[in-house]
């Protein structure tokens, strides 16, 4: 019998593989392979959620109007033109479905974010990088990269997995180069954890213009990945096409009251973002240290490079890390097979991955 086939480029996709939160035989797992908020959500958040659990029958707000007048407000925004969506990949996955298909390109750095072939090639278009400088985002080679099929440009900033950012200055140089035709997508997911003077998120792009877009998350500081929440604000043009393609019903009544009150609750927000602002460095310096390569990062997490001498190397060193109960990410998805990324975590968790690594960079073996 024939099978049904799905359309080109489907069965190209490399399925995206998370980050784990298990190794069999191991009691105490540190888990850091995700970029999960090192303390977890707001107990607020929680309340808000547990406060609604008898109200689940009920359909969610599909316009999550509360929550976007919120953003709105905060952020100096035109509410009408911040769709929510059930994790900003949702978002980005529509952006893909809406605005390529077979025969265009969709266009980013070589070490951006995995979700950005996998939404390409799942809408049939094809996905086309360009080279970085120093794991960096590099505006001259994206715009060299341009050709008359792209359609969307996705820019993480700052990215996952580097942790390296664009200065505005360059964002808008790589708008002002673009095509006006080509979408530039900003996906600010780890906004709220950058502290640098000449970084912002993109919004001023997207009320210069109708061609960006900027998509934010609910998962890295606000800690509620498990919920499946993010947003994005664009000029109307597209905020229409988003309102258009999405379910009418995308996104939970429990992420919705959730979302809202780890919104609200910002001095739960600082505390995390000052956990972030202490434990960064602290971690990059002491890995640093150990005489391993450390990516400088903006974000909750840092890139380590290690050596390629067998037993010295990130497949050797994450073997040791996990029979420790330490997961971090291995990199070989995104072509970085010889570093690792990790989430900062708590203070002790942080502690106990460095401890970890300067046992097997001094010859601590697997157990
Ligand atoms: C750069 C980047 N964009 C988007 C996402 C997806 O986040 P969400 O949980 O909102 O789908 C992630 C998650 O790791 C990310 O690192």
């Amino acid at each position: 019998m024939t099978a049904p086939a799905p359309r080109p480029g489907i069965m190209d996709i490399r399925p995206y593989v998370g980050g784990e939160s298990a190794i069999e035989g191991v009691s105490r797992i540190i888990k850091l392979s995700s970029n999960e908020g090192a303390l977890g959500p707001s107990p607020k958040a929680v309340e808000a959620m547990r406060a609604m659990a008898g109200e689940i029958h009920r359909y969610p707000d599909g316009g999550a109007e509360e929550l976007r007048q919120a953003i709105a407000e905060r952020y100096g925004l035109d509410a009408s033109r911040i769709v929510c969506g059930a994790g900003s990949d949702e978002l980005l996955g529509i952006l893909c479905r809406a605005y390529a298909g077979p025969g265009d390109e969709v266009l980013y750095s070589a070490h951006g974010f995995l979700m950005y072939a996998i939404a390409a090639k799942a809408c049939g278009a094809t996905p086309v990088t360009a080279p970085e400088v120093e794991l960096t985002a590099h505006v001259d080679n994206l715009l060299a990269a341009v050709t008359p099929r792209t359609k969307i440009l996705f820019l993480a900033n700052p990215n996952n997995p580097t942790g390296t950012y664009l200065p505005a200055s360059d964002v808008a140089r790589l708008r002002a180069g673009l095509p006006e035709h080509v979408l530039l997508v900003i996906d600010a997911a780890y906004t709220e954890f950058v502290s640098r003077n000449d970084y912002t998120s993109g919004i001023e792009l997207v009320e210069a213009g109708n061609n960006t877009v900027v998509c934010r998350t609910f998962s890295k500081m606000y800690a509620l990945g498990g919920l499946r929440l993010g947003w994005a604000y664009g000029p109307e043009n597209v905020a229409g096409v988003l309102n258009r393609v999405r379910n009418p019903f995308n996104v939970g009544s429990a992420a919705l009251a959730a979302g809202l009150a780890a919104f609200n609750d910002t001095a739960y927000a600082e505390l995390c973002k000052a956990h972030n602002d202490y434990w960064l460095p602290w971690i990059a310096e002491r890995i640093t240290a150990l005489g391993l390569a450390v990516v400088p990062s903006v974000c909750n997490f840092i890139l380590v490079r290690f050596p390629t001498e067998a037993g010295k190397d990130a497949a050797s060193a994450d073997k040791f890390l996990r029979s420790k109960g330490v997961i971090v990410r291995a990199m070989g998805a995104y072509g970085l097979g010889d570093c690792l990324r990790i989430t900062i975590g708590t203070g002790e968790e942080n502690t106990i991955v460095v401890e970890t690594l300067a046992a097997f960079l001094s010859g601590g073996k697997a157990a």
